[in-house]
């Protein structure tokens, strides 16, 4: 489905328009994933793991756009995308079917202005409206920020996957599994 257009103004002044990413805009987002990836470790990949096939891509936003419950909070500035987000069915089968998986990510200069938890918020909304009964996340566990922020908005840790990830430097993260259960 796709998100009503909606702005909101950072601290920095600048005007972002918030709404779902589609086809069309498979370039600019593929563009955003790849600088996310160069200026954190946080991202489940580095950037040379981003070169991704534009036509898929295309594909697959045009898909979620016309999905009625999966979707996408993209983050638009000066016509560029500064923010990721999408909340997945995680697999198209019965058992499944209530849970949402969620990723974020925002371009480093503007993050810690609020962007972030308005777009979780619309995100948690949206999913709950769209008949999510629950909202997962993977998250690593040293990046407080987005703890703090998930657990604003309902998210709960239910566990440790030990050394998820392997940085380029050897060392690991462990992740932790955060669940945002919605409540009838
Ligand atoms: C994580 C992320 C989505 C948060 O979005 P954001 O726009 O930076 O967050 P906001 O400005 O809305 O809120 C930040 C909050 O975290 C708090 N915070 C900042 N640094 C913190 C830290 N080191 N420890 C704990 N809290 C911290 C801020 O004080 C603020 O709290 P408040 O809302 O209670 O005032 C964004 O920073 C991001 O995309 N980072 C890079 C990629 C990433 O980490 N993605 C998540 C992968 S799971």
């Amino acid at each position: 489905m796709l998100l009503e257009p909606q702005e909101m103004k950072l601290s920095n002044g600048k005007t972002i328009t918030i709404r779902s990413a589609a086809g069309e805009d498979a370039l600019q987002l593929a563009k955003h994933r790849k600088i996310t990836a160069g200026e954190t470790y946080n991202m489940a990949r580095y950037p040379e793991e981003c070169d991704y096939d534009i036509d898929k891509a295309r594909e697959g936003l045009t898909r979620t756009a016309k999905d009625p419950r999966d979707f996408m909070v993209t983050a638009f500035c000066e016509g560029e995308v500064v923010g990721d987000l999408g909340v997945l069915t995680i697999r198209d089968l019965m058992k499944y079917r209530h849970r949402g998986y969620m990723g974020i990510s925002i371009r480093n200069e503007y993050c810690d202005q609020g962007l972030g938890s308005t777009m979780v918020k619309i995100a948690i909304d949206q999913a709950r409206k769209n008949g999510f009964e629950q909202v997962e996340l993977g998250v690593f566990s040293d990046n407080m920020r987005a703890i703090h922020v998930y657990e604003k908005f309902g998210f709960k840790q239910y566990g440790i996957n030990p050394r998820a990830f392997k940085l380029k430097d050897g060392t690991y993260r462990d992740e932790v599994i955060m669940v945002n259960i919605f409540s009838t």
